[in-house]
């Protein structure tokens, strides 16, 4: 890899201060002051920046809280992305799985594709929770037939999820897929319309209370060990 791109991608530099940081003499690679940005080093090289290590993180792990208004995207010609909201530390991150652009809460970002695979893929039903506002009135019996599955036009029924009515037009709802626009559609499905949408839970994953819209943290390595191993 270019000692450039290895300070972008493992000190969170940019490019231009990853020249200005070699050309200033404040780079060691093993042991030997660098002196070209553009040389190739050995990803297990041992770079010092301003006489710290680096220390070299395979894949980066965000927590964001989506706010409304922007997409689930890496990138959009018109419009801001959910990628655009944090600092990639020059890696190429993703967002794992889609929230509706009026939608908010938990999103992973992250640049491990393999992780978002399995978190995604339809074999593990990974639960995710979601609280809602919604108008009108549901369906008594909307709890059990969310338990047993509805038919919302997909060419199977919903599996199992799960209904808690909180009052006042609130209610939260666990699912373990992820068709387009399920929720509200499941709601539109016993009698309600979405009038809010707010992803808590991801697995194991808990929307961290202390992030407001747009803001985000790195995970913990108990959250990464965590859903690694979902
Ligand atoms: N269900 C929806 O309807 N929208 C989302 O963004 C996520 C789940």
């Amino acid at each position: 890899m270019r000692l450039d791109k290895y300070l972008a991608t493992y000190a969170g530099l940019s490019r231009k201060e990853a020249k200005a940081a070699v050309k200033s003499g404040r780079v060691q690679v093993d042991g030997r002051t660098a002196e070209k940005f553009d040389e190739k080093i050995q990803k297990n090289a041992v770079v010092y920046l301003n006489q710290k290590l680096i220390v070299v993180e395979e894949h980066i792990y965000l927590m964001l809280n989506k706010p409304a208004g922007v997409v689930s995207a890496t990138r959009d010609d018109r419009e801001r992305t959910v990628v655009d909201l944090v600092d990639c530390a020059g890696r190429e991150l993703f967002p794992v799985g889609r929230l509706d652009k009026d939608a908010e809460g938990l999103l992973l970002l992250t640049d491990d594709g393999a992780l978002a695979h399995r978190l995604l893929s339809p074999k593990y039903h990974v639960k995710k929770c979601y609280y809602v506002r919604y108008e009108g009135v549901l369906s008594e019996d909307a709890a059990e037939l969310f338990r047993q599955g509805v038919d919302i036009g997909e060419k199977k029924n919903t599996l199992p999820a799960e209904l808690e009515v909180l009052g006042d037009g609130q209610a939260k709802l666990t699912i373990s897929e992820g068709k387009f626009h399920q929720v509200k559609r499941m709601i539109a499905k016993v009698g309600g319309r979405v009038t809010a949408l707010k992803r808590l839970t991801m697995g194991n994953l808990v929307l961290d209370d202390n992030l407001a819209p747009g803001e985000y943290r790195r995970l913990t390595k108990a959250e990464i060990d965590d859903l690694a191993g979902q």
